[in-house]
């Protein structure tokens, strides 16, 4: 275990993890949800979910990680005994099918990010469809961005923990933070805006249906990386001084605050020039191109775009650095090889499969049950893998291991104040569990 890094500072873990945290589901997902959910009161349901489900969760993957010390498959090992290993072994697996088309999607950032510096995206909307169409269909330019994004992930990591991770976190999230002001301002500043700031605060809770109530737990999962032991292995590397309830309270709302910022770089911009964004996935791609010329001057219409597929990129960045992470844990750990051959095995793996994904997208027929396969995978881990993950944690935690462990991790062997224990166990036994289950009877419409 000689080569198992840990990080070197406390802002350093924070950013790290917000890092993981905060990506493509906070500037892409986030905002078409809401759009497509109705405003404000999807956006109240998720702050709800955040609050009770989420960061209740991922305390409890905090828990794990930090107590095994390890890669995700022997933390849950050491905790549960052997046959909860498997929980690990699914989260790797989980996490690598993410990295594989999560990364073509980043692809495309890149891509955008090059078109608007080149001027390639300047045209009506049908012409940024046609563009988006023939770009993601053509067989070879988004398969190499994706291997592109894959690598540069690779470089990164077998940096090691603090040298890769933790640096290229503190360098990017703060980058981030700020280039998202500024389109902000820009966007909020344009005559108009002010309906697309009411659309975000405003709620009208008649637009909630259950639907709605399920999306916004789905993406509260899904945007802070909970299920797939990518908290657990980031936890493994945190100090024994950790304040974990603290660190995930934190993360998480630097992860809500990005969201909503996002939010604000998109609405008041869109309904400035009377668009709906009501698009769905395609929102970031089609949608917004046009949004931005027709909203700025050409000269600051340039530089928002750039800006916007720049931070898009860093920010899809710092959460495949924590996917690709987990697998190359696990693979150095368990296979007793060194890390840079394990971090290989997982850039192996998921290039493969970001391959496959990228190819689904209309170069070849690659589908199953008439979903392209990077449709499949997104569902497969996003509906399935991710909720039994969690799921899976809480039984662990709330029903298998002895009260008096979780306890003693919760409160810093007895250090911190242990008054939120109560309601913490509480949340984790019966609360999380049975709205997971909700949500996945739901997602296989069942209810
Ligand atoms: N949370 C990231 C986002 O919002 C995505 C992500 C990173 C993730 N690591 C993960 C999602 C692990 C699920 C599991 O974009």
């Amino acid at each position: 275990m000689s080569e198992r890094g840990n990080f070197g500072t406390k802002i350093g873990v924070i950013l790290a993890t917000a890092g993981s945290a905060v990506g493509l589901g906070n500037i892409w997902r986030f905002p078409y949800m809401t759009g497509q959910d109705g405003g404000a009161a999807f956006i109240v349901l998720y702050l709800v979910c955040i609050l009770l489900l989420g960061i209740p969760g991922m305390v409890g993957e905090f828990i794990v990680g930090r107590h095994g010390a390890s890669n995700a498959a022997r933390a849950y090992h050491l905790l549960g005994g052997k046959w909860w290993a498997a929980v690990g072994y699914m989260g790797s697996v989980t996490s690598i099918i993410i990295l594989g088309f999560y990364s073509v999607v980043a692809g495309w950032c890149l891509q955008y990010l090059m078109a608007s510096l080149l001027g390639g995206l300047n045209g009506d909307a049908a012409y940024v469809a046609r563009y988006f169409q023939e770009f993601s269909s053509h067989p070879v330019k988004p398969l190499l961005w994706t291997v592109a994004f894959i690598l540069l992930t690779h470089l990164v990591v077998i940096r090691g923990v603090r040298r890769g991770i933790e640096r290229f976190s503190n360098l990017l999230m703060p980058t981030l933070f700020v280039l998202l002001l500024i389109v902000v301002v820009a966007s909020c500043l344009q005559p108009g805006a002010g309906r697309g700031v009411a659309f975000l605060f405003k709620p009208d809770f008649t637009k909630i249906s259950r639907g709605v109530l399920l999306d916004a737990l789905g993406q509260a999962f899904f945007s802070l990386s909970l299920g797939t032991a990518c908290l657990c292995t980031y936890a493994s590397y945190f100090s024994r001084q950790a304040n974990l309830l603290r660190s995930a309270g934190q993360i998480a709302g630097i992860d809500t605050l990005i969201a909503i910022l996002a939010g604000l770089m998109i609405f008041p911009a869109a309904f400035s020039v009377g668009v709906n964004p009501d698009s769905g996935p395609s929102l970031i791609f089609i949608t917004l191109p046009t949004v931005f010329q027709q909203a700025f001057t050409p000269t600051l219409g340039y530089i928002v775009g750039i800006l916007f597929y720049a931070l898009l990129s860093l920010a899809a960045l710092t959460s495949t650095i924590s996917m690709h992470e987990i697998g190359t844990a696990m693979f150095y750990e368990q296979l007793h090889i060194s890390r840079p051959r394990g971090a290989v095995l997982e850039t192996l793996c998921a290039v493969a499969i970001g391959v496959a994904c990228s190819l689904s997208c209309g170069a070849a027929d690659i589908s199953i049950l008439g979903k392209s396969f990077l449709d499949c995978c997104d569902y497969l881990t996003s509906n399935i893998l991710l909720p039994l993950g969690s799921f899976l944690t809480c039984i662990l935690l709330g029903w298998v291991v002895p009260r008096r462990v979780v306890r003693d991790e919760f409160t810093n062997w007895g250090t911190l104040p242990g008054v939120l224990f109560a309601v913490w166990i509480f949340l984790i036994r019966y609360v999380s569990p049975l709205c997971i289950v909700a949500v996945f009877l739901h997602q296989l419409g069942v209810i």
